[in-house]
C-alpha cells in the first residue's frame, strides 16, 4: 500500500461578526467542493472545521507532500469560498489570507497555513489534529517540546524502550529560512536554546530516532510575507500519538497549562493559550483570548474516523480556568508590555505608522 499523506491546509478568508468565527455557508461549501475531490479520486478522506475565523482543510491522499494538485485544490477552495460565500455576504477580510495573485504549484508561502505528513500506516493509526486562533506558529514550540522531549511530561520517553532513544527537531529560523536537524535528548539544551524565541525560531517537523515522522506543524508568518501586518497566522499542527509514539494524553497534558503566546488583539499581545472544544473555538473578549483545539482521528487505509472534540473534558476545566485568570491580569497592563509584544515584534504591527508621526516632534535632549 503507497504512503498516505495528511495535509492541513487553512486560511482566514473572511469572519462572521468581525474576526470571530468561519459562518456555516463557508463550511458548506468548502464541504461541497473536497467531497468532489474526493468523488474524484483526487482525495481519500477530509474534513471541514474551524478554529475562529481560519477555515480548516483537513485531507488524506496519496500524493505526498508539498503535491500541486493538492495545493492548487486547497488554493481553489479557499479562492471559490471567497467569491461565492464571503464576499457577497460581506463577510469580515474576505479573502484575507490569500496574499498571492494566482496559484504557482506549492501554497506554502502564498499566505494559507500548511502541515503535512506523509507516513505508512501502521496497524493502527491514531492522530492528533491541533489549530489554534489568535497566535502564531512558535506557539507549538513548547507544547511540542513538552510532548516529545520533556519526561515530566511523557511518561513514555522513560518507560518505553521504544521511545527511550528520543526524537529529532527540525527547527526553521523563519526569517533567514534556514533549518536545522537536532537531535533530543542530546541536545536539548541547543533546541532550547533556539525555541524559547518563539517569534523566530518555529519547529516543524519531528521525526523518532528510527525516521518515523512523528509530527509537522505550519510555520507561515504571513507579516514576512507580506512585509506589513495582515493578521496572525493562527498555526496548524498534526501529530501522530501510541504505539512507540507518546500516548494521546501524554500528546495533551502540555495544553494543561496555558502557556504565554503572542498573536491577541491586533496580532499585538501576548495571552494565554486556552484549550477549547469545537463549540469555543471562536474568540470573543479582546478578539480572544488566543484559543487551541485537538481532534483525534484514527486512520484506516486513509480514512479518518472522528473527530473526537479532545479539550471536550472537565479535565481541561482548570487551564481553562487559569487561562481567565491570566488573561485578566495581562489585560490589565493595557498598553503596556509584557501584555503588548516588544518593539521587535511590534514592527510587524500597525504602530510603526503611529511612530512615524512623532519622529520628527524629538528634539535633543537638554
Ligand atoms: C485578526 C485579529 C484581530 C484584528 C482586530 C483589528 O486575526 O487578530 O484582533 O487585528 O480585530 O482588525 P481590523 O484592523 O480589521 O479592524
Ligand atoms: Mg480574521
Ligand atoms: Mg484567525
Amino acid at each position: 500500500m503507497a504512503k498516505i499523506t495528511v495535509s492541513l491546509i487553512k486560511a482566514d478568508i473572511g469572519s462572521l461578526a468581525g474576526h470571530h468565527r468561519v459562518h456555516p455557508k463557508q463550511i458548506e461549501l468548502a464541504e461541497k467542493l473536497l467531497g468532489e475531490a474526493r468523488d474524484g479520486g483526487l482525495l481519500t478522506d477530509f474534513r471541514v472545521f474551524n478554529c475562529g475565523d481560519d477555515l480548516q482543510l483537513l485531507m488524506t491522499h496519496r500524493r505526498g507532500e508539498n503535491s500541486p494538485e493538492i495545493h492548487g485544490l486547497a488554493w481553489n477552495v479557499f479562492k471559490e469560498v471567497t467569491e461565492k460565500v464571503s464576499k457577497p455576504l460581506r463577510l469580515y477580510a474576505a479573502g484575507q489570507d490569500l496574499l498571492a495573485e494566482a496559484f504557482s504549484g506549492n501554497i506554502r508561502g502564498m499566505g494559507p497555513g500548511v502541515a503535512e505528513l506523509e507516513f505508512e500506516e501502521r496497524a493502527s493509526d491514531p492522530i492528533v489534529v491541533f489549530a489554534a486562533d489568535k497566535t502564531e506558529p512558535g506557539a507549538w514550540n513548547y507544547p511540542l517540546y513538552k510532548i516529545f522531549a520533556d519526561p515530566f511530561n511523557t511518561a513514555g520517553l522513560v518507560i518505553d524502550p521504544s521511545l527511550h532513544s528520543g526524537f529529532k527537531f527540525v527547527v526553521l529560523d523563519v526569517f533567514e529560512g534556514l533549518e536545522v536537524e537536532l537531535s533530543c535528548p542530546e541536545e536539548a539544551y541547543d533546541l532550547l536554546a533556539l525555541i524559547g524565541t518563539p517569534a523566530r525560531y518555529v519547529i516543524s517537523k519531528i521525526y523518532r530516532k528510527d525516521g518515523l515522522p512523528a509530527a509537522a506543524a505550519s510555520t507561515s508568518r504571513l507579516s514576512l510575507i507580506a512585509g506589513r501586518y495582515v493578521g496572525k497566522d493562527d498555526p496548524v499542527c498534526i501529530v501522530r500519538a501510541q504505539h512507540g509514539l507518546p500516548a494521546v494524553g501524554e500528546v495533551l497534558e502540555p495544553f494543561a497549562f496555558p502557556h504565554l503566546v503572542a498573536g491577541w488583539m491586533r496580532g499585538s499581545h501576548h495571552g494565554p493559550l486556552m484549550p477549547v472544544p469545537l463549540k469555543y473555538a471562536q474568540c470573543t473578549r479582546f478578539d480572544g483570548p488566543p484559543r487551541v483545539i485537538a481532534l483525534g482521528f484514527q486512520i484506516h487505509d486513509g480514512v479518518l474516523e472522528g473527530p473526537a472534540d479532545l479539550f471536550d473534558d472537565p479535565a481541561f476545566d482548570l487551564a481553562r480556568q487559569r487561562a481567565n485568570e491570566l488573561a485578566e491580569t495581562l489585560r490589565r497592563h493595557g498598553p503596556f508590555m509584557p501584555h503588548r509584544l516588544g518593539p521587535d515584534e511590534m514592527e510587524y504591527t500597525t504602530l510603526p505608522k503611529v511612530l512615524e508621526k512623532l519622529k520628527d516632534r524629538f528634539k535633543k535632549a537638554q
